[in-house]
């Protein structure tokens, strides 16, 4: 690990799988970050609990994604790949931080807004301070850059609000974090209405493809997909998102521009395409899930790595956390 290179900050909640959309948008491009930056992933599973969770399920999903990190490549030896309910100061930080964040701009919040919607029978206050907490997450690490999807462009923007806000009280405390947008994540679309964004929360399992699924499961999938009724592999994601989706896809995992997938295709049926696009991810999730089954039979190897990284996460944070007690004027004896 060496002292020059940048901080990069992110994490996952540790709800069910994963799809082929956390893949292509996150998982797979996190994967070769750590030349560039030192890496901290977090399984957000304090997050998690924003939800009601079933517990028995809960933990054994947050190990279950732990190995999924593992098995795309997130290598535990190089990266900190830790748990955020195992660093402590995750949750003190979080309390100190609420007190610096104004109900105000909580409420204006569009994931709270969307979620107290859909969640209308537990409103809690969990729910509403959930940037807080993905504040302290980012700024414990003093991280520089956070690579986090559109949806979550809002909550970065409200952790560099406080960051400033703070910073503008007690004097240089946090690194002020900037949005990571990587060059190649690809924005998959769900394949049952492809102006939707692809979801593990959907309930058309046609719609998503689970880093879970099957080869047969897989190219099926790809085989129903919604497209359009004319026969042209061309990219056009407002007149065909069905399509320029698949191509997105295609072209992510094989590395192809969308050029050489339409002349790859001129003159062929949807049919070809489709089954070229299943076999193509059946290929890359292949390697994938045999290290995941393999690390799923290793229990001891996960937890022994959860806990060395944990440490470190331990370390790194508490540096932050003592500053930020100091600054605040919180008794040490
Ligand atoms: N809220 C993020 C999501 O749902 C997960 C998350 C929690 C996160 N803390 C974070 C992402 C810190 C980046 C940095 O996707």
């Amino acid at each position: 690990m060496s002292e020059e290179k940048k901080i990069l900050y992110s994490g996952m909640q540790a709800t069910g799988s994963l799809t082929l959309g956390n893949y292509l948008g996150a998982l797979k491009n996190w994967v070769k970050m750590h030349e560039e930056y030192e890496c901290f992933y977090g399984v957000m599973d304090l997050h998690s609990l924003t939800v009601r969770q079933e517990p028995a399920k809960f933990r054994q999903n947050a190990r279950k994604l732990y190995a999924l990190y593992v098995a795309a490549g997130l290598d535990p030896e190089v990266n900190c790949v830790y748990f955020q309910s195992h660093v402590s100061a995750h949750a003190e930080l979080a309390w100190i931080l609420d007190c610096f964040t104004y109900m105000g701009e909580l409420s204006r919040m569009t994931q709270f807004k969307d979620k107290s919607q859909k969640h209308a029978d537990n409103v809690n206050a969990g729910l509403f301070t959930y940037p807080v907490l993905m504040a302290a997450d980012i700024l414990l690490y003093q991280a520089h850059v956070v690579p986090v999807g559109v949806d979550q462009k809002q909550h970065l923007e409200i952790t560099r609000d406080i960051a400033e806000r703070f910073n503008k009280i007690y004097g240089d405390v946090f690194t002020v974090p900037e949005p990571y947008f990587g060059e190649n994540g690809a924005k998959v679309m769900s394949l049952a209405d492809p102006t939707k964004k692809m979801s593990k929360s959907d309930e058309n399992v046609n719609a998503t493809i689970l880093l879970t699924d099957d080869r047969d499961t897989v190219i099926r999938k790809f085989k129903r997909a919604v497209t359009d009724s004319d026969a042209e592999v061309r990219f056009a994601p407002e007149e065909k998102p069905g399509i320029s989706n698949l191509m997105e896809i295609y072209g992510s995992v094989t590395g192809k521009s969308h050029e050489e997938i339409e002349s790859e295709f001129a003159g062929k049926g949807y049919g070809d395409f489709k089954l070229a696009v299943g076999e193509a991810v059946a290929d890359e999730l292949a390697p994938l899930q045999e290290r995941y089954e393999k690390l799923l039979a290793d229990k001891s190897y996960i937890d022994d790595c959860i806990r060395r990284n944990d440490d470190k996460a331990r370390y790194v944070s508490n540096k932050t956390l003592r500053k930020v007690k100091k600054k605040v004027g919180l008794l040490e004896v």
